[in-house]
């Protein structure tokens, strides 16, 4: 086993991540930090983020429309207070990107260009084309190499938190080109690993997104914070799932069902035409219009396809121009992976999961409930996503939060002792467990491959866009019997070099515990807010749950879910009003 040690240790190397470990370095350049990645960092899914960042730049904007916007498109379950850090550091945090060397799409005047975003009711998204995940990413990314004190450990899959009195102090992980384990000693670990979008079968999210943090929190003892709540994208390409950016509707794309007509007119989301002070209809918040097509689809006015049901995205009357300097990964896109040319074609599309409101519950600054534990980016939870997240607001949300968690994680390590030594016996006992569940075990029957798909299908059909408390009660009972099966998995593969198959079950070991979070959260809210849709519950009930849901782990390994009020700050529960 190979040992090392840092003061602050960062799981994930994606933009969270990277923001996290640059916020270290600069600001506490004697704390010693790394970075250890599953992918190399440019592989991470920041990446493949499209349409732009939020932040107030433009006259005519202010903090409190950006806080506003963003708490009313929550349905009212995010916490205030962080809404609020959130809008006022945002736009230093956008700047400063762009001083790292970030190509902003600019203005023909030169100054930096903003287009309208789903729920933002003021032009406020910075974007580089298409491409925003990838030029940020790449500006974290190089701007993390100029820091010689950032060490990295690149294709390294944690498996373990290491825990010692309550307190993190470090993680175990498989080295993936060899196979032999790693035990990182650390005074402060940050989790940033991202999404679970692979727990369902139909998303946006690279393969990589497994939930892998939030699980491993979960197992620690910290809990998760409003895991019920599953955005899906109204724009998925079907079959792949690939994301058709909102931009496309931002730049003047039209949503239109099988009849050609734009049926969001039908659902309160405004008119097809944009006012100066209300945007069109098509930039509706995505639960709205994600939950417009399934009205769609109930009254048989969606069409048919070898993949599901799709609407139609039209973009042709923006003409090739547009699209080329707007939009231009979009038409690659769609050439590459649907056969067609948006600029004479229309683009099928349906609603795909995209993003976990979700996650590991944090204060402000980061800190989850065990000392010594941070959490940033779409693995944890603030919260300022609520029920239901606006477009453009996470990839501004990874670099403030980030930032935050970074700064704390290496103000708690500098006022800390070094890591137990005595944690390095569980690095061990991990060993030998994965050498026993999966690397020397050769019986068993059940394949990696058949339990997830049962898991996918499960989730899909009992927490999707619409839910209801007997379709919830039957998934809790057919996710308990896949937790069963899967303990009788039997890899094929026993070797150490690559092992993409120990990895894959591993990965699938963490998605089974947080599907188990989704549907246990789900029954248990019994109303409708945001993303979370009750057939049973439809009205939304502030009297009750305008909380939080905590879903700790339970002895039997069940989540038990408890209640934490949101915090108001100006804000009182309001309705959340688009068309008018
Ligand atoms: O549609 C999009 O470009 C997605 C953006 C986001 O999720 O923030």
């Amino acid at each position: 086993m190979d040992t090392f040690s840092c003061d602050v240790l960062i799981v994930g190397g994606g933009g969270a991540g990277l923001r996290a470990a640059i916020a270290v370095a600069e600001t506490y350049p004697s704390v010693s930090v790394t970075v250890i990645s599953k992918v190399y960092p440019m592989r991470s899914h920041t990446v493949s983020a499209e349409g732009g960042a939020a932040a107030v730049i433009k006259s005519g904007d202010s903090l409190d429309a950006h806080a506003y916007d963003t708490i009313s498109g929550s349905d009212w379950l995010c916490d205030q207070d962080a809404v609020e850090a959130f809008v006022r550091e945002a736009p230093a945090e956008m700047l400063q990107l762009e001083h790292w060397g970030c190509p902003w799409s600019r203005e023909p005047d030169g100054h930096v260009a903003v287009r309208p975003f789903g729920g933002m009711k003021v032009e406020r998204t910075w974007f580089a084309a298409d491409k925003t995940g990838f030029h940020m990413l790449h500006t974290l990314f190089q701007t993390s190499l100029k820091y010689e004190g950032i060490r990295r450990h690149d294709e390294c899959f944690v498996t373990k938190l290491l825990m010692d009195d309550g307190r993190c102090q470090g993680v175990v992980a498989i080295e993936l080109a060899t196979g032999k384990i790693q035990a990182i000693t650390a005074k402060a670990v940050v989790l940033c690993t991202g999404g679970c979008g692979k727990i369902f079968p139909f998303t946006t999210n690279a393969n990589i997104k497994n939930g892998d943090g939030m699980a491993l929190a979960y197992r620690a003892g910290a809990p998760l914070k409003d895991m019920e709540f599953v955005q899906y994208h109204p724009t998925g390409l079907p079959f792949t799932g690939i994301l058709i950016t909102e931009a496309a509707r931002s730049e003047g794309g039209w949503l239109l069902n099988k009849d050609g007509y734009r049926y969001l007119q039908d659902y309160d989301l405004g008119t097809p035409e944009p006012t100066p002070v209300l945007r069109s209809m098509e930039l509706g918040p995505r639960d709205r219009l994600s939950q417009a097509f399934v009205k769609e689809q109930e009254k048989e006015r969606t069409m048919k396809g070898p993949y599901g049901d799709y609407v139609h995205l039209d973009v042709r009357h923006l003409g090739e121009r547009k699209i080329d300097g707007k939009i231009p990964f979009v038409r690659e896109l769609c050439l590459k992976y649907a056969g067609l040319d948006p600029v004479k074609d229309m683009i099928p599309v349906r609603p795909v999961v995209h993003y976990m409101m979700g996650g590991i519950h944090t204060d402000i600054h980061g800190a989850t409930a065990m000392p010594g534990l941070y959490a940033a980016g779409e693995a944890a939870c603030v919260s300022i996503n609520g029920a239901n997240r606006l477009g453009s607001n996470s990839l501004t949300e990874l670099l403030v939060f980030g930032a935050r968690a970074g700064k704390a994680a290496a103000v708690f390590a500098s006022e800390r002792g070094e890591p137990s030594p005595s944690v390095l016996a569980q690095a061990h006992d991990e060993q030998r467990r994965l050498e026993e569940q999966f690397l020397f075990k050769t019986s068993g029957k059940e394949r990696i491959a058949t339990v997830r798909q049962a898991m996918q299908e499960t989730v899909e059909q009992s927490a999707g866009i619409y839910r209801d408390a007997s379709a919830l009660q039957q998934a809790e009972a057919k996710l308990q019997r896949l937790q069963e099966r899967f303990r009788d998995v039997n890899l094929e593969d026993h070797s150490y070099t690559f092992n993409t198959e120990l990895t894959a079950a591993l990965e699938l070991s963490y998605m089974l515990d947080l599907a188990q979070v989704i549907v246990g959260s789900a029954l248990q809210r019994r109303e409708s807010r945001g993303s979370h849709q009750r057939t049973d519950h439809p009205e939304r009930n502030d009297g009750r749950f305008l909380a939080h849901s905590m879903a700790h782990r339970g002895e039997d390994g069940l989540p038990q879910i408890e209640y934490l009020p949101v915090t108001i700050t100006r804000w009182p529960p309001g309705e959340r009003v688009y068309g008018r």
